[in-house]
């Protein structure tokens, strides 16, 4: 059995599987209500004029759909896709190379945007406004500026760090949109239709169980599926029921909550390591051994959402419900910490 934890499982690259689970249409893109309808709304109007789309910025943590809905979206528009991401774009040419290869209309997805050079940026902005790009080429004496046309084109930008964009780009994206973690009303209809398209028999409680455990995240929730499938297959006779799941699940230390060994060790050290806090992330990530911006990004988002820890100006705070999840009592000046 392998061990690996959940925030793994959310940050591992998408297998060749998980492609084939990405729905490639908005009909089967289930949740995110408000984003669709807008997006939708932005592709029907554009398609009408027979014009290009805005440029989109898509935000929230990992494995929501940022990448997905900027798929289904150029597939709507009926336009081609190039794929990149903010860390591999390192010199101008780089970004040259990918807007002069664009046709009018095509979409540029650059994932990870936040983590764009401030220089790129600057190269950026002209390309998003003008759809011009001015290039230093040559150095020394010779250096001289050539600016290239570029056709009309439509960035979409993802992030999993909006609070790291910079505002003068962020500016420049016609409609932000926020993706928010899914219920498990809706990661249960995910799962139904993952399972349909895998062939793994399942009914409707054993996958409400799976969604349940799922942290909100449509990418869990078919990584757990699989997991499931597996245990069911071995173990249980290739039906995944509500007790196979929570059998299978609860192997791998995820609990009811959908809670796993990193999130329960963040807790535990707020609480027993830092009386509570207010404890800077920093200092948290360096007691249990974790990297500061995997906590940021995928734990915390979670955990506060389930309102088991606070961002203070002063740092992190567990709530009453930490200590009631850990089976300890809170401390006397609780009230003045929590209020
Ligand atoms: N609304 C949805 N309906 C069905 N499946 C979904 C939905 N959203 C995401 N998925 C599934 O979850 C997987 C992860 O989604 P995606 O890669 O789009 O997330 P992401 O937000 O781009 O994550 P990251 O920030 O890590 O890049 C997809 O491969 C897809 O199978
Ligand atoms: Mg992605």
């Amino acid at each position: 059995m392998s061990d690996q934890p959940l925030r793994q499982l959310a940050d591992a690259p998408d297998t060749p599987f998980d492609v084939s689970l990405r729905p490639p249409v908005f009909s089967e893109f289930t949740g995110q209500a408000k984003v669709c309808e807008q997006l939708n709304i932005m592709v029907e109007a554009a398609k009408q004029r027979g014009d290009v789309l805005e440029h989109i910025l898509l935000s929230g943590p990992p494995g929501l759909g940022k990448t997905t809905l900027a798929h289904i979206v150029a597939n709507a528009m009926g336009v081609a896709i190039k794929n990149t991401s903010g860390p591999t774009i390192e010199k101008a040419g780089d970004l040259a190379g990918l807007l002069t290869t664009l046709e009018r209309g095509d979409v540029l997805f650059i994932d990870e945007i936040h983590a764009l050079s401030r220089v790129i940026e600057e190269y950026l902005y002209p390309a998003m406004e003008d759809y011009k790009l001015d290039i230093i080429i040559d150095q020394g004496p010779n250096a001289r500026s050539v600016r290239l046309n570029l056709p009309k084109f439509t960035l979409i930008g993802a992030t999993t760090r909006a609070g790291m964009i910079s505002a003068p780009l962020r500016s420049r994206f016609g409609l932000p949109l926020r993706l928010d973690y899914y219920t498990a009303d809706q990661l249960q209809s995910i799962i139904l239709r993952s399972a349909g398209l895998m062939s793994v028999e399942i009914d409707e409680p054993g996958a409400l169980e799976i969604a349940a455990r799922s942290r909100g995240t449509p990418r869990i929730a078919n990584n757990l599926l699989r997991w499931t499938r597996d245990f069911a297959q071995v173990r249980a006779g290739s039906k995944i029921t509500r007790d196979v799941a929570d059998a299978a699940l609860g192997m791998r230390d995820i609990d009811s909550e959908g809670l796993d060994e990193t999130d329960k060790r963040i807790l535990e050290a707020l609480v027993h390591k830092f009386a509570g806090g207010p404890v800077g992330l920093s200092s948290l990530a360096v007691a249990i051994g974790e990297d500061a911006g995997t906590l940021e990004d995928v734990n915390e988002p979670y955990l506060i959402m389930q309102g088991y820890l606070k961002r203070t100006p002063q740092g992190r705070v567990a709530m009453p419900s930490t200590y009631k999840k850990l089976g300890v009592a809170p401390p006397d000046r609780a009230g003045e910490l929590f209020a």
